[in-house]
């Protein structure tokens, strides 16, 4: 499942993070993949866990795991620190896969990458192409999102960051582990919630609406690993 986050962060913070990152040291994005992403990846990022990118990773997670579109969707155990990322004068990521597995620099405990997020930090009038491209069974779906706003994909789908080929495309993404694993069950328990949520904004709550929630819970009790 793919789903549009909008509003993770507002537009002061939007500014505050780009300007802060306008005076950061990037480095190439080459140095955080493997061999087969280090061949079709050609960006720049910031060094994984230096200050500033922990500073404004921190601030990004908090948003997301409070957000609670997000936390429907993705069912976050952990979240790895988020990277930042920029592409300028025809930069690209062609098509690749996320590994499976990451190691938190901070804490050093491994985490199962099951969701990826993009936070886009620039707007889509501040630069040509560059949009995220995610492969699923449905086909190809192009996304370039307002500053602030969020996509979330599995982290198994096939993706690339189409050539930016005018202005800055900046943006932060992060891998979560969720409590359930497997990206099917996980769009029932979303599918499901979101239903309880509309049942109960439209007609209160009522026992069909406790029932189904104690459903929503006993599927999530089965499922999830914590
Ligand atoms: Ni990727």
């Amino acid at each position: 499942m793919m789903l549009h986050i909008p509003h993770i962060l507002t537009p002061d913070q939007v500014k505050q993070f780009r300007q802060r990152l306008a005076a950061a040291e990037w480095i190439d994005g080459r140095q955080s993949v493997g061999s087969q992403g280090a061949q079709v990846k050609r960006n720049r990022q910031l060094p994984e866990a230096s200050p500033l990118a922990l500073e404004l990773g921190d601030i990004i997670t908090k948003a997301l795991v409070n957000n609670p579109l997000f936390y429907s969707a993705a069912l976050p155990l952990r979240v790895l620190p988020p990277y930042f990322n920029s592409y300028a004068g025809g930069e690209t990521y062609g098509l690749h896969i996320d590994g499976s597995i990451r190691v938190n620099p901070v804490t050093k405990q491994t985490l199962r990458a099951d969701v990826s997020t993009t936070v886009f930090l620039s707007d889509p009038e501040e630069y040509e192409g560059g949009e995220l491209t995610v492969m699923d069974a449905y086909g190809a779906h192009e996304v370039k999102l307002p500053a602030g706003d969020a996509i979330i994909y599995p982290s198994s789908s096939v993706h690339r960051v189409n050539p930016v080929t005018a202005g800055e495309r900046v943006a932060s993404f992060l891998w979560t582990q969720s409590m359930v694993r497997d990206d099917w069950q996980r769009n029932m328990l979303f599918d499901l919630d979101q239903n309880i949520q509309k049942l109960r904004a439209q007609h209160g709550d009522s026992e069909a609406t406790v029932g189904l929630a104690g459903h929503y819970h006993n599927l999530l009790r089965l499922w999830a690993e914590t």
